[in-house]
């Protein structure tokens, strides 16, 4: 595992979002700027569709301290031991569960899907059915954009902690 701040396992009491191995820079650009402003944890789990670097992310106009909390693991179970086995939360069109039906806590962690593939059948094979959640679409429509699902999924698991720390 390397983490591109030189942090690694920080599990402070904040949201975690973890992306599985995210493809398209643009999205993960929006959700790093997500987190920083909702004061989240982000984590990347490889492979990675880009490179991942300082320089990069100064060209894409994000700030430090927008990606200081950016961490990159190895594959997800690493992930998850770094950061104690949190209480993870798999976001897929595949649940029947509403995110709004789900209590959630500091220290959660929401677990999204590559923007082609989704999340594999054995990471979700590995998550209770009642932390697989779903955000509502009308039917007959592809599923939402990745950066757009994290970021309606991280605001509502943020305003149920009453926007901890947020102005
Ligand atoms: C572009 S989508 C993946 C599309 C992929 N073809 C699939 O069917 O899963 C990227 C990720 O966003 C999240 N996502 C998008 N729409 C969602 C929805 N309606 N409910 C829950 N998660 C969603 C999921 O984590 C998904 O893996």
């Amino acid at each position: 595992m390397a983490a591109i701040d030189g942090r690694c396992g920080d599990n402070r009491k904040v949201l975690h979002v973890i992306l599985h191995q995210p493809e398209i820079p643009p999205n993960t650009g929006n959700v790093i700027r997500l987190c920083a402003n909702a004061g989240a944890s982000l984590h990347l789990i490889r492979p990675l569709g880009f490179d991942l670097d300082h320089a990069r992310l100064r060209r894409a106009g994000l700030d430090y301290h927008e990606y200081a909390r950016v961490t990159v693991h190895d594959d997800l179970d690493a992930c998850l031991a770094a950061l104690n086995r949190p209480r993870v939360f798999a976001f897929t069109t595949r649940a029947a569960n509403r995110y709004t039906d789900t209590r959630f806590t500091d220290g959660d962690a929401l677990l999204f899907g590559c923007e082609t593939r989704g999340l594999p059948d054995d990471v979700l094979a590995g998550i209770p059915a009642a932390r697989q959640l779903r955000l509502p679409m009308r039917p007959n429509n592809r599923s939402l954009n990745l950066s757009n699902a994290v970021a309606i999924a991280l605001y509502e698991a943020w305003r149920q902690l009453d926007f901890s720390g947020g102005i």
